[in-house]
């Protein structure tokens, strides 16, 4: 595996990455530009170089006026050092325990978990593989709610065979069996959780639900029917079935769940060139479309593109939204908030109660999103429109002087007629990346989760690293090349309107070994990390951020917070080292009880790439789990003090 690992989000589909990048590089090799007093500020260390926007990077601030009472001791815990071992790691007077592994019973049956034996039939049944993006919807305070977790990708070896021994069954052995059970684990679980005397366990209640690959769904807003999402088995171009790759998540005010649809171009069989029109070809190479990576086109014919079925791949790459408390509802695909390889999708309301969706495209070269309803969510509702559907999707321009544009995606524009190739709204929409590109968006380090700080309006992006790709771009928002390690950036609606068309942002860090090692980072040596891409800003502000990736001296992922109200003289947020997950896992999703008591955190694929996990040995069995890890303090205390 190369330093970047082997996703194919390192490697870019946009053709047009910046209208500034001649400019850029002259003046990366131009110290004259520093020393002439341009715009750009030019840090050199070997083979890394930094472009530091001068106005935009000042000292990360918090907002004028804004800086709550007790900021300086937001984080109360002791850090702790990085981790290598098989043990999740916390602070002292912390403790960490394994939650609903994959395999889990869940509903039905409740069959037993049966590492590589299980049928489809048991795995619809039990809770999927892969855990990422996460909420916690309450039921009863903080001691019983609806666990909501999305089931990434799979693991097809350990999923069939238990062990990472036995290689996975080739594309002509897979039977129709295995598919639907790959297709099983994938998806969404519903668990019903309570907190039994500091214990928590599952509640084998109603709502336990498994939204999969298979689960009926409807198409809505603005592309639903569209003529780009018929196809021959659904002509009205509203029914499509499944859901794939949810990584991260958001939540709306009116407790509905949003799973979102990342890599689903990976999962298709592709036909010969000169199969589809210019206009599928152009559409399947911008999403990277092709590979049948989990060897389903063979044995499930929506998964093989063939000429009669070519548009079913658009059926994907959506925002779904989950109704978790009825088990019985429809899972909706909500087309006005784009088709992209969805990240994450975070809900803020607006002063006047309209909604705000932040959302990353994950692929190097690729843009930031915000859709922002057209009313007050409640009216919305009561008037039977779901805020999701009614509203204006933008994508995002950052400028190098600290200021940047949302560009609205509304057909008609400049850059989105017909003549552009775009006839009708559906078509910016089903094909938003496009959309974006003709609008002139910065193409950045794949974006990855969105988080608004409920306290001073900042909005912060996770971008993981630049996938190490040649062709990445190297602008002001994403200054440094080659960038294996990350960075996060952060704006601030203008106004303090989430609404608003224009904002200011800088970079809150640039993640890295530290400052002392030369790789460009701004953050101290002792809080080195790598690749951001969990993200979540809780009730007082503390801002933990996840890893995937990268990590210095090749330590275990990790999740750390940061205390955005101090900065140290260099201009890096405090930041401690929380968490540390096992071997070859990734951490990701984390969320809290409103008593911010309990906090769930997300640890993937223990045991990838790496001969030695058997976390979290649990039931019996060493065969390595994706779970979920709940994390108390010992004294009872708020997560973070
Ligand atoms: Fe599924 Fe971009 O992480
Ligand atoms: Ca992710
Ligand atoms: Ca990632």
């Amino acid at each position: 595996m190369s330093l970047y690992g082997d996703d194919d989000e390192n490697v870019g589909t946009n053709p047009s990455t910046a209208p500034h990048l001649g400019t850029l590089i002259e003046a990366r090799l131009s110290r004259r530009s520093v020393l002439a007093g341009g715009m750009a500020t030019v840090v050199g260390f070997m083979s890394t170089s930094v472009l530091l926007p001068s106005a935009a990077y000042a000292a990360p601030r918090a907002k004028a006026g804004r800086t709550p009472k007790g900021a300086a001791g937001l984080l109360g815990y002791d850090a702790i050092p990085l981790g290598f071992t098989d043990v999740v790691g916390v602070p002292p007077g912390y403790s960490a325990r394994p939650f609903v592994p994959w395999g889990t019973p869940l509903l039905g049956s409740y069959p037993a978990f049966r590492p590589g034996a299980n049928t489809a039939s048991e795995q619809e049944q039990q809770v999927g593989m892969h855990h990422d993006g996460m909420h916690f919807f309450p039921v009863k305070g903080s001691q019983r709610g609806l666990l909501v977790l999305n089931h990434e990708y799979t693991d097809e070896q350990l999923l069939h065979r238990g062990n990472k021994l036995t290689p996975r069954p080739s594309r002509a052995e897979m039977t129709v069996d295995q598919v639907r059970k790959s297709q099983a684990a994938h998806g969404v679980s519903v668990i019903e959780v309570q907190d039994t005397g500091g214990t928590w366990t599952v509640v084998r209640g109603k709502k336990n639900r498994r939204i999969t690959a298979n689960t009926p769904m409807r198409l809505t807003g603005p592309a639903a029917g569209h003529r780009l999402l018929q196809t021959t088995v659904d002509p009205a171009g509203c029914n499509p079935v499944g859901t794939i790759n949810n990584c991260a998540h958001g939540y709306t005010p009116w407790s509905t769940y949003l799973t979102c649809e990342e890599n689903f171009n990976g999962y298709f069989q592709t036909a010969p060139a000169g199969t589809y029109n210019a206009e599928q070809t152009a559409m399947n190479a911008r999403y990277g479309v092709g590979g049948d990576r989990y060897y389903w086109a063979g044995r499930d014919p929506r998964f093989n593109l063939t000429a009669d079925n070519a548009q079913e791949v658009n059926r994907f790459g959506w925002v779904v939204e989950i109704d978790p408390n009825d088990p019985t509802s429809a899972p909706m695909k909500r087309t006005a908030l784009g088709r992209i390889k969805h990240e994450g999708a975070f809900v803020h309301v607006t002063k006047g109660q309209r909604v705000v969706v932040y959302m990353g495209d994950d692929q190097v070269n690729e843009h930031a999103y915000k859709f922002v309803s057209n009313a007050n969510w409640k009216s919305l509702l009561a008037r039977g429109k779901d805020p999701l559907d009614e509203g204006t999707l933008y994508v995002a321009r950052f400028d190098q002087d600290g200021r940047g544009t949302w560009l609205p995606l509304l057909h008609g524009r400049p850059g989105l007629t017909a003549a552009d190739g775009f006839t009708d709204q559906g078509d910016v929409l089903v094909k938003t990346r496009l959309a974006a590109t003709s609008v002139g968006a910065t193409p950045m380090h794949r974006p990855e989760w969105t988080s608004v700080d409920p306290n001073t309006g900042a909005v912060y992006l996770t971008l993981t690293n630049d996938g190490g790709s040649p062709a990445a771009v190297q602008n002001a928002a994403n200054p440094r090349k080659p960038n294996p390690w990350g960075s996060v950036i952060r704006w601030y609606e203008d106004g303090d309107d989430h609404a608003a068309t224009s904002f200011t942002w800088d970079l809150l860090l640039l993640a890295g070994q530290g400052r002392s090692s030369n790789d460009g980072s701004t953050i101290e040596d002792a809080d080195a990390f790598g690749s951001p891409d969990g993200l979540w800003v809780d009730r007082d502000s503390r801002v933990w951020i996840q890893t995937d990736g990268t990590q210095p001296l090749g330590a275990n992922d990790q999740m750390l917070a940061a205390n955005p109200f101090v900065t140290d003289t260099a201009g890096a947020p405090e930041l401690k080292r929380f968490f540390t997950g096992v071997r070859g896992c990734e951490v990701t999703g984390v969320i809290d009880t409103p008593d911010q008591r309990t906090m769930f955190v997300n640890l993937q694929h223990p045991g990838d790439d790496v001969p030695d996990s058997t976390w979290p040995a649990v039931d019996g069995y060493t065969v390595p789990r994706s779970a979920t890890v709940i994390v108390t303090k010992d004294d009872g205390g708020v997560i973070g003090t």
